[in-house]
Protein backbone atom coordinates (compact mmCIF):
# COMPACT_ATOMS: atom_id res chain seq x y z
CA UNK A 1 0.00 0.00 0.00
CA UNK A 2 0.97 3.01 -0.94
CA UNK A 3 -1.24 5.76 -0.39
CA UNK A 4 -1.02 4.93 3.83
CA UNK A 5 -3.17 7.88 5.68
CA UNK A 6 -3.45 8.09 9.31
CA UNK A 7 -6.75 6.84 9.02
CA UNK A 8 -6.07 4.24 6.50
CA UNK A 9 -3.08 2.62 8.44
CA UNK A 10 -5.04 0.11 10.40
CA UNK A 11 -6.49 -1.06 7.96
CA UNK A 12 -3.35 -1.60 6.03
CA UNK A 13 -1.94 -3.43 9.23
CA UNK A 14 -4.65 -5.80 9.35
CA UNK A 15 -4.52 -6.67 5.55
CA UNK A 16 -1.00 -7.54 5.95
CA UNK A 17 -1.62 -9.85 8.42
CA UNK A 18 -4.34 -11.91 6.34
CA UNK A 19 -1.98 -14.83 6.57
CA UNK A 20 -0.96 -14.84 10.26
CA UNK A 21 -0.98 -18.67 11.06
CA UNK A 22 -2.75 -18.18 14.61
CA UNK A 23 -6.53 -16.36 14.24
CA UNK A 24 -6.43 -15.69 17.64
CA UNK A 25 -2.67 -14.18 17.46
CA UNK A 26 -3.86 -12.20 14.20
CA UNK A 27 -6.58 -10.65 15.90
CA UNK A 28 -4.59 -9.44 19.32
CA UNK A 29 -2.03 -8.22 16.98
CA UNK A 30 -4.40 -6.06 14.63
CA UNK A 31 -6.64 -5.58 17.90
CA UNK A 32 -3.21 -3.84 19.76
CA UNK A 33 -2.10 -1.99 16.48
CA UNK A 34 -5.45 -0.73 16.45
CA UNK A 35 -5.79 0.80 19.35
CA UNK A 36 -2.05 2.44 19.35
CA UNK A 37 -3.21 3.91 16.23
CA UNK A 38 -6.46 5.62 17.53
CA UNK A 39 -4.18 6.64 20.84
CA UNK A 40 -1.53 8.13 18.11
CA UNK A 41 -3.74 10.20 16.28
CA UNK A 42 -6.18 11.19 18.79
CA UNK A 43 -3.53 12.45 20.99
CA UNK A 44 -1.18 13.58 17.89
CA UNK A 45 1.63 12.25 19.64
CA UNK A 46 4.83 13.77 19.08
CA UNK A 47 8.18 12.14 17.88
CA UNK A 48 9.57 13.59 21.24
CA UNK A 49 6.51 12.14 23.36
CA UNK A 50 6.63 8.42 21.31
CA UNK A 51 10.89 8.80 22.20
CA UNK A 52 10.35 9.26 25.52
CA UNK A 53 7.84 6.02 25.67
CA UNK A 54 10.44 3.78 23.41
CA UNK A 55 13.45 4.81 26.12
CA UNK A 56 11.19 4.26 29.11
CA UNK A 57 11.09 0.51 27.47
CA UNK A 58 14.54 0.94 26.88
CA UNK A 59 15.36 1.71 30.00
CA UNK A 60 13.21 -1.41 31.94
CA UNK A 61 16.06 -3.71 30.02
CA UNK A 62 18.43 -2.36 32.61
CA UNK A 63 16.47 -2.62 35.58
CA UNK A 64 15.07 -6.46 34.81
CA UNK A 65 16.97 -9.56 36.02
CA UNK A 66 15.79 -12.99 37.30
CA UNK A 67 14.53 -10.67 40.50
CA UNK A 68 13.01 -7.87 39.35
CA UNK A 69 11.07 -7.25 35.86
CA UNK A 70 10.44 -4.30 35.05
CA UNK A 71 8.18 -4.97 32.23
CA UNK A 72 5.62 -6.93 34.69
CA UNK A 73 5.90 -3.63 37.05
CA UNK A 74 4.83 -1.43 33.95
CA UNK A 75 1.96 -4.30 33.76
CA UNK A 76 1.21 -3.63 37.51
CA UNK A 77 1.26 -0.59 37.67
CA UNK A 78 -0.60 0.52 34.64
CA UNK A 79 -3.95 -1.45 35.65
CA UNK A 80 -3.44 -4.29 33.03
CA UNK A 81 -2.09 -6.91 35.50
CA UNK A 82 -5.09 -6.94 37.16
CA UNK A 83 -7.38 -6.07 34.28
CA UNK A 84 -6.16 -9.28 33.11
CA UNK A 85 -7.39 -10.73 36.41
CA UNK A 86 -10.72 -9.42 36.52
CA UNK A 87 -11.33 -10.26 33.18
CA UNK A 88 -10.54 -13.83 33.50
CA UNK A 89 -11.78 -14.27 36.90
CA UNK A 90 -14.22 -16.68 37.83
CA UNK A 91 -17.87 -15.21 38.81
CA UNK A 92 -18.17 -17.50 41.75
CA UNK A 93 -16.23 -18.18 45.21
CA UNK A 94 -13.31 -16.31 46.57
CA UNK A 95 -12.47 -13.36 44.65
CA UNK A 96 -8.55 -14.01 42.58
CA UNK A 97 -6.34 -11.13 42.61
CA UNK A 98 -2.51 -10.41 41.27
CA UNK A 99 0.09 -12.79 41.55
CA UNK A 100 2.71 -10.49 42.28
CA UNK A 101 6.53 -11.11 41.83
CA UNK A 102 7.58 -12.69 45.11
CA UNK A 103 5.79 -16.31 44.66
CA UNK A 104 8.56 -19.04 45.24
CA UNK A 105 7.63 -22.04 43.40
CA UNK A 106 8.10 -25.32 45.90
CA UNK A 107 8.21 -23.38 49.08
CA UNK A 108 8.74 -25.10 52.42
CA UNK A 109 6.33 -27.29 54.06
CA UNK A 110 4.72 -25.58 56.98
CA UNK A 111 2.65 -28.35 58.92
CA UNK A 112 -0.85 -27.54 59.73
CA UNK A 113 -0.93 -25.33 63.05
CA UNK A 114 2.52 -23.90 62.09
CA UNK A 115 4.67 -21.19 63.35
CA UNK A 116 6.48 -18.57 60.04
CA UNK A 117 7.09 -15.86 62.69
CA UNK A 118 9.53 -17.52 64.82
CA UNK A 119 10.55 -14.23 66.94
CA UNK A 120 10.76 -11.76 63.96
CA UNK A 121 10.45 -8.14 63.72
CA UNK A 122 6.97 -7.36 63.99
CA UNK A 123 3.38 -8.06 65.53
CA UNK A 124 2.58 -11.93 65.61
CA UNK A 125 -0.94 -12.60 63.39
CA UNK A 126 -2.63 -15.79 63.82
CA UNK A 127 -4.41 -16.65 60.33
CA UNK A 128 -6.84 -20.10 60.59
CA UNK A 129 -9.74 -20.20 58.11
CA UNK A 130 -11.62 -23.61 56.35
CA UNK A 131 -11.00 -23.81 52.17
CA UNK A 132 -14.30 -25.48 50.44
CA UNK A 133 -14.59 -25.95 46.78
CA UNK A 134 -17.48 -24.36 44.77
CA UNK A 135 -20.03 -26.90 46.46
CA UNK A 136 -19.22 -25.81 49.56
CA UNK A 137 -17.14 -29.02 50.51
CA UNK A 138 -13.11 -29.76 51.65
CA UNK A 139 -11.63 -31.27 48.75
CA UNK A 140 -9.19 -33.60 49.56
CA UNK A 141 -5.77 -32.41 49.01
CA UNK A 142 -6.28 -29.22 49.20
CA UNK A 143 -2.88 -27.48 49.65
CA UNK A 144 -2.31 -23.47 50.17
CA UNK A 145 0.82 -21.63 50.10
CA UNK A 146 1.26 -18.35 51.34
CA UNK A 147 3.92 -15.55 51.05
CA UNK A 148 4.50 -12.25 52.61
CA UNK A 149 6.51 -9.72 53.87
CA UNK A 150 8.39 -9.57 56.77
CA UNK A 151 7.67 -6.80 60.15
CA UNK A 152 10.36 -5.06 58.18
CA UNK A 153 8.57 -4.55 55.16
CA UNK A 154 10.58 -6.24 52.67
CA UNK A 155 10.12 -10.00 50.91
CA UNK A 156 13.01 -12.30 51.75
CA UNK A 157 13.96 -11.57 47.95
CA UNK A 158 14.65 -8.40 48.81
CA UNK A 159 16.88 -8.59 52.14
CA UNK A 160 19.60 -10.38 52.15
CA UNK A 161 19.15 -10.44 56.35
CA UNK A 162 15.99 -12.59 55.55
CA UNK A 163 16.51 -16.56 54.80
CA UNK A 164 15.67 -17.01 51.38
CA UNK A 165 13.07 -18.80 51.90
CA UNK A 166 11.87 -16.57 55.12
CA UNK A 167 7.64 -16.00 54.78
CA UNK A 168 7.03 -18.74 52.11
CA UNK A 169 5.19 -21.29 52.99
CA UNK A 170 3.17 -24.54 51.41
CA UNK A 171 0.62 -26.25 54.00
CA UNK A 172 -1.85 -29.14 53.54
CA UNK A 173 -5.25 -28.68 54.90
CA UNK A 174 -7.09 -31.03 57.40
CA UNK A 175 -9.78 -32.89 56.18
CA UNK A 176 -12.26 -31.03 56.47
CA UNK A 177 -10.39 -27.93 55.20
CA UNK A 178 -9.36 -26.45 58.31
CA UNK A 179 -6.05 -24.77 58.47
CA UNK A 180 -4.21 -22.20 61.00
CA UNK A 181 -0.44 -20.87 61.33
CA UNK A 182 1.49 -18.25 62.93
CA UNK A 183 2.81 -15.32 61.27
CA UNK A 184 4.08 -11.85 61.07
CA UNK A 185 1.30 -9.38 60.27
CA UNK A 186 2.36 -8.04 56.78
CA UNK A 187 3.16 -3.95 56.51
CA UNK A 188 2.49 -1.62 53.66
CA UNK A 189 5.14 -1.43 51.67
CA UNK A 190 6.36 0.55 48.25
CA UNK A 191 7.22 -1.26 44.96
CA UNK A 192 10.25 -1.01 43.50
CA UNK A 193 10.17 2.56 41.84
CA UNK A 194 13.80 3.39 41.08
CA UNK A 195 13.70 2.68 37.55
CA UNK A 196 11.73 3.94 34.56
CA UNK A 197 8.15 2.68 35.84
CA UNK A 198 8.81 5.14 39.20
CA UNK A 199 9.34 7.74 36.83
CA UNK A 200 5.92 7.00 35.22
CA UNK A 201 4.72 6.82 38.83
CA UNK A 202 5.85 10.53 39.61
CA UNK A 203 4.67 11.18 36.13
CA UNK A 204 1.44 10.64 37.24
CA UNK A 205 1.71 12.10 40.85
CA UNK A 206 1.06 8.60 42.15
CA UNK A 207 2.58 6.71 44.93
CA UNK A 208 4.06 3.46 44.83
CA UNK A 209 2.45 2.36 47.95
CA UNK A 210 0.42 -1.07 48.28
CA UNK A 211 -1.83 -2.02 51.17
CA UNK A 212 -0.56 -4.70 53.70
CA UNK A 213 -1.18 -8.14 52.09
CA UNK A 214 -0.98 -11.88 52.57
CA UNK A 215 -0.78 -13.47 49.23
CA UNK A 216 -1.72 -17.11 48.66
CA UNK A 217 -2.56 -19.83 45.94
CA UNK A 218 -4.84 -22.42 46.85
CA UNK A 219 -4.42 -25.80 44.96
CA UNK A 220 -6.88 -28.60 45.13
CA UNK A 221 -6.67 -31.86 42.82
CA UNK A 222 -9.45 -31.56 39.94
CA UNK A 223 -10.01 -27.69 40.87
CA UNK A 224 -9.46 -24.68 38.94
CA UNK A 225 -6.38 -22.83 41.52
CA UNK A 226 -7.37 -19.80 43.13
CA UNK A 227 -4.65 -17.53 42.80
CA UNK A 228 -4.76 -14.33 45.85
CA UNK A 229 -4.46 -11.71 48.97
CA UNK A 230 -5.72 -10.48 51.69
CA UNK A 231 -5.78 -6.98 53.23
CA UNK A 232 -6.13 -6.17 56.60
CA UNK A 233 -9.26 -3.45 57.05
CA UNK A 234 -7.45 -0.47 58.55
CA UNK A 235 -5.04 0.05 56.11
CA UNK A 236 -4.56 3.39 54.67
CA UNK A 237 -3.31 2.54 51.32
CA UNK A 238 -6.92 0.07 50.39
CA UNK A 239 -8.20 2.73 47.94
CA UNK A 240 -4.72 3.24 46.50
CA UNK A 241 -3.26 0.20 46.00
CA UNK A 242 -0.57 0.88 43.33
CA UNK A 243 -1.16 -2.26 41.27
CA UNK A 244 -4.70 -2.52 41.92
CA UNK A 245 -5.05 -5.47 43.37
CA UNK A 246 -7.61 -4.83 46.04
CA UNK A 247 -11.40 -6.82 46.28
CA UNK A 248 -13.92 -5.92 48.33
CA UNK A 249 -14.10 -9.45 49.15
CA UNK A 250 -10.74 -9.85 50.01
CA UNK A 251 -10.76 -7.19 52.79
CA UNK A 252 -10.88 -8.70 56.53
CA UNK A 253 -10.98 -7.90 59.97
CA UNK A 254 -7.77 -8.16 61.59
CA UNK A 255 -8.46 -8.66 65.43
CA UNK A 256 -6.81 -8.63 68.75
CA UNK A 257 -7.20 -11.95 70.90
CA UNK A 258 -6.15 -11.31 74.31
CA UNK A 259 -7.38 -14.91 75.45
CA UNK A 260 -4.60 -17.77 74.73
CA UNK A 261 -7.19 -20.36 74.76
CA UNK A 262 -8.86 -18.51 71.86
CA UNK A 263 -6.40 -19.76 69.35
CA UNK A 264 -6.04 -22.86 67.37
CA UNK A 265 -5.87 -25.72 69.26
CA UNK A 266 -3.03 -26.84 66.98
CA UNK A 267 -0.67 -23.74 66.89
CA UNK A 268 2.67 -25.03 67.74
CA UNK A 269 3.81 -21.63 68.66
CA UNK A 270 0.45 -21.41 70.52
CA UNK A 271 1.96 -21.44 73.88
CA UNK A 272 4.63 -18.81 73.48
CA UNK A 273 2.99 -16.37 71.07
CA UNK A 274 3.27 -12.66 73.34
CA UNK A 275 -0.30 -11.89 73.97
CA UNK A 276 -2.38 -10.05 72.35
CA UNK A 277 -1.98 -11.59 69.50
CA UNK A 278 -3.49 -10.32 66.00
CA UNK A 279 -5.62 -12.67 64.25
CA UNK A 280 -7.43 -13.30 61.15
CA UNK A 281 -9.65 -15.33 59.71
CA UNK A 282 -10.32 -16.39 56.38
CA UNK A 283 -13.41 -18.71 54.82
CA UNK A 284 -12.08 -19.90 51.26
CA UNK A 285 -14.31 -20.75 48.79
CA UNK A 286 -12.76 -22.18 45.55
CA UNK A 287 -13.98 -21.05 41.75
CA UNK A 288 -16.29 -23.64 40.27
C1 LIG B 1 3.37 -7.77 45.42
O1 LIG B 1 2.25 -7.85 45.81
O2 LIG B 1 4.21 -8.39 46.04
C2 LIG B 1 3.70 -6.93 44.22
C3 LIG B 1 2.79 -6.84 43.20
C4 LIG B 1 3.10 -6.07 42.09
C5 LIG B 1 4.30 -5.40 42.01
C6 LIG B 1 5.22 -5.49 43.06
C7 LIG B 1 4.90 -6.25 44.17
FE1 LIG C 1 2.97 -8.56 47.78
Amino acid sequence: MRDLTPSTITNAFAEYARNAPSARTRELLVGLAGHLHAFVRENKVTQAEWGAAIDALTRAMKFTDDKRNEYILFSDLLGVSSLVDMVNAATTGTPSSVLGPFHIEGAPELPNGGDLWKGQVGEPLVVSGRIVDAQGKPAAGTVLATWQNSGNGLYAQQDPEQSPTNYHARLTVADDGTFAFSTVRPVSYTVPDDGPAGDMLRALGRHAWRPAHLHMIIKAPGHQPLITEFFPEDDKYLDQDAVFGVRAGLVLPFKRETDRARLPANLVAGNSLPMPVWTARLDLRLPA
